[in-house]
């Protein structure tokens, strides 16, 4: 069961010198092709998906592949969301299956940006999920050319760092230094000495967006100055793009003949990567360091009184409705006995991201209004068990 708390993962290559790869991924090849980069490689790894990407794949349909997918690796694997657009982005990402979380808010004077990321920070602790929070502003657009997008660029001071990080509580800060997300022309110029200041104020991994078109000597220089997730995207596109416009050009046709031979090449990219952050070879060490990503079941076994089968099938449906929308739910299932004449005949399993979530759901007032409205005054007997699972129930 691969699924790693990302704190205990960044923690480690903090503490130990490396960074560890977040690669956005668009689709099922990349996730596949990122995964066989790692594995190869034994490195932890973050498959990160970026809200700006949203359009190109339907995010509620590609989660559960992901999810999936990480469970059954043999490395550590964390799921992010980048770039994420607001709270309610955050609460679907994590209901999905993300255990760790980015909303930014860097393009929002410093104050705004306390003030929002703070309200994602209270949400998040009560799902167990840490936070990157994101100050100074990084200008461009992942996979895009960053002249299209000229946005000024705003580096990130330590005194506001200190600050922002105190009074926000986010687990890891990704500073502008200089880098800039998607292809640029030439070699961006990068602020060691304030990056190493902010490290040595703070003491909390750090990010660095826009790691395409950075040198080894760049990667290297930064890693050493407290980087410990470093997020990249454009040179994985542009690979994958590469290998398309080749297949294209020996006139291959259909689809999967064009294609063909993109997933060999995002997984060379991810594994140079991994060989240049210092990552390779770590998997061990974090799995006997990170904790477990472990989900919660919330079962309740019950009666019903005062109501018929009609009116307690739509007091199930609402409790579908209003208790899947709590931060830190994956899933909400309910079910009756197959014999009528059972002890308890109705049951709820309510699936928890991690145990934070036992008191944060029962102290949410949806949870509170649902069940004073709609549950208590029709349940009988019943017990209530939380859960934690033993091991992956998908493998
Ligand atoms: P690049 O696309 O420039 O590698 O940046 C990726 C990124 O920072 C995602 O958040």
């Amino acid at each position: 069961m691969p699924l790693v708390n990302m704190k205990d993962m960044l923690d480690h290559a903090h503490a130990n010198g490396y960074a560890v790869g977040a690669f956005d991924l668009v689709s099922l090849d990349f996730l596949d092709a990122i995964l066989r980069g790692a594995e190869s490689r034994r490195a932890p790894v973050i498959l990160s998906l970026a809200e700006s990407h949203f359009g190109y794949f339907d995010f509620q349909t590609l989660m559960p592949a992901v999810v999936a997918a990480a469970r059954h690796s043999t490395v550590p694997v964390a799921i992010h969301l980048d770039h994420g657009a607001s709270l309610d982005s955050a609460v679907q990402a994590i209901n999905l299956g993300c255990n760790g979380i980015m909303v930014d808010s860097s393009s929002a004077p410093l104050e705004e940006n306390i003030r929002l990321t703070r309200k994602i920070v209270t949400m998040a602790r009560g799902c167990g999920i840490p936070v990157e929070g994101e100050l100074g502003y990084v200008p461009g657009v992942e996979g895009e050319d960053a002249e299209r997008h000229p946005g000024e660029m705003a580096y990130t001071t330590v005194d506001e760092a200190r600050r922002y990080v105190a009074e926000t509580g986010v687990d890891f800060l990704a500073v502008s230094i200089g880098t800039v997300h998607g292809r640029m022309r030439g070699k961006p110029e990068l602020d060691f000495q304030r990056l190493a200041q902010i490290n040595q104020a703070l003491g909390i991994p750090l990010v660095i967006h826009g790691g395409t078109g950075l040198s080894d000597d760049q990667f290297r220089r930064l890693i050493d100055n407290g980087v410990a997730k470093i997020n990249y995207y454009t040179a994985l596109a542009d690979a994958a793009g590469r290998v398309i416009a080749a297949n294209a050009s020996r006139e291959a046709r259909g689809y999967t003949a064009l294609v063909a031979g993109i997933g060999d090449t995002i997984q060379a990219e991810v594994e140079r990567c991994i060989d240049l952050w210092g990552s390779a070879d770590r998997a061990d060490a974090v799995l006997e360091k990170a904790r477990p990503w472990r989900a919660v079941e919330h079962v309740i076994i019950y009666n019903v009184e005062g109501l018929d089968e009609a009116g307690t099938h739509a007091m199930m449906a609402e409790g579908r409705r209003v208790l899947s929308a709590i931060p830190g739910v994956l899933e909400v299932v309910t079910a009756e006995a197959l014999k009528e004449d059972a002890a308890y005949r109705y049951s709820w399993l309510v699936r928890f991201c991690h145990p934070a979530v036992v008191d944060s759901y029962r102290d949410h007032p949806d949870h509170m209004a649902f069940a004073d409205q709609h549950f208590r005054p029709v349940a009988g007997e019943r017990i209530s068990i939380d859960y934690q699972d033993v091991e992956d129930s998908s493998s």
